[in-house]
Formats: structure tokens, sequence, C-alpha cells
């Protein structure tokens, strides 16, 4: 037997508080996520084992990753080979978490955007500089029918003392995806202290794990187990299992 199955086997129960998990990086050697395919099983097993049925994974897709949706598509065929061969039932699909660079513009204006049922789109600041013309460009998504979702907003430091771009954002109609990783202190006091925020001001649409490897999902099993993170359950109104299914 696999080592991942028998430490799934002497887990106690674990519920994330959603089944539908909307950020990962679970495709094998695409990014900076899984490196090969065993790893990706044995991260998929553990998300299920915490109350996740359907997964929406999202590969970057950036100037430091250009994946083009052929080469998403082949990682995918290798996994969904693997499940079956591992009779994992689980319903995995891909979209994609762009980053708003010069890459993005590429495939926004080219239509080659792989958005999710529903036309939600993942998208992603750098972690170093605000992208300008956020406000127009969520507006124009909107406008021309997609439901943009900002990735992780807590873990953008330049916004820590500018919370009103928070509010200006979110009241745009820009959806907001916190990482439970921010909630667990993972990426440091600021980040955690910014995922509160958001929290307190009713701004958390989505949660998710933005799992890249082993030591996240550890982390994670720690955290959904406390009772804080049964308190923020009580807190949020998830949208994660309202995307549409795929078709
Ligand atoms: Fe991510």
């Amino acid at each position: 037997m696999l080592s991942w199955l028998k430490s799934k086997q002497n887990k106690s129960v674990l519920n994330i508080g959603y089944q539908t998990d909307i950020h990962s990086h679970l495709l094998p050697a695409i990014d900076d996520g899984s490196d090969n395919v065993n790893e990706s099983l044995e991260l998929i097993n553990r998300l299920m084992a915490m109350g996740i049925s359907r997964i929406v994974t999202t590969p970057h897709i950036a100037e430091a990753f250009p994946n083009t949706i052929k080469e998403i598509s082949a990682a995918n065929d290798i996994l969904q080979k693997g499940l079956r061969a591992n009779d994992i039932e689980i319903d995995f699909r891909y979209s994609a978490e762009y980053r708003l660079d010069d890459n993005f513009q590429e495939h926004y204006t080219n239509g080659q955007l792989i958005p999710f049922p529903g036309n939600y789109l993942l998208i992603e600041n750098s972690y170093y500089q605000a992208y300008w013309g956020l406000n127009e460009l969520i507006f124009k998504l909107i406008n021309e029918g997609f439901h943009p979702i900002l990735a992780h907003p807590e873990r953008y430091r330049y916004y820590h003392n500018n919370t009103e771009f928070y509010d200006k954002i979110h009241n745009l109609g820009c959806k907001f995806q916190v990482n439970i990783l921010s909630l667990a202190g993972i990426y440091g006091k600021d980040v955690k202290q910014a995922a509160y925020h958001l929290l307190n001001s009713g701004y958390i649409d989505f949660l998710a794990t933005d799992a890249h490897h082993i030591r996240h999902i550890n982390a994670i099993e720690d955290f959904i187990a406390t009772s804080d993170y049964k308190k923020i359950l009580s807190k949020v109104n998830l949208l994660n299992d309202t995307i549409p299914s795929f078709k």
C-alpha cells in the first residue's frame, strides 16, 4: 500500500467547510506546484480527506510561467490517467490563475482565456507592486461578462496600509478569494492581519487552499482542526460551491 494511503487512514475526520476548491497548483511539473504525478495524487487524496469533492486547479499563467492551454491540457491528461489508475474518484478540472502582466494582456486580447464555468476568472497581482489600472480592468472584465476573483488579496502588502482599496475593488464587483494558509499565519503576521480584516469586513467570498506542496497540506490539516477555523467558517458566506458545473 502506498504510504500516503496508509497515513490517510490514520487521520481523524477533517472538515474544510466547502466541497469545491478553486485555487491550487496540482497539475504535475507545470508551474511552482506539484513536481510529479505521485505528488499530485497525494495532494488530491489529502484534500479529499478534508471534505473536498470538486477541484478546479489553477496553474499559473504568467510571464514567469507562460503555460499555454495545450500544455495545461497535456498535464491534465497525465493526471487524469493517474487518477483512473489509482481508482480516485473526484471531479477534477482546470482553469488558471492569471498574473496581471503583459502575458495576461496577450491572452485576454487574443481571446485565449480559460475561465471557470460561469465565466469566473481567477486573477492575481504581483507581490511587489500594485497593478496600475486594476479598477479599470475589473470594470472592463465585468462589463464583458467575466466574474473576476482576486486571488489572495491579503498577500499584497502594498494594500495593507490602504485598506480603502479593498473596499473600492470589492464594491466594483470583484470577488475575493482568501487563502486558508493566510488565516493560519503561514505567510506572516501582517498577511494574517489583512486576512482577518477581510473576514471582519465580510469580504471573504471564497476560501481556498492554494496548495502547491505537501507542506501546505500539512499546515492546512493542522489549522482546519482548530476552533479558530471553526469560528472563521461561522462568519463567512462562501460561494465556493455555487461555481457552476463543467459541461
Ligand atoms: Fe496560486
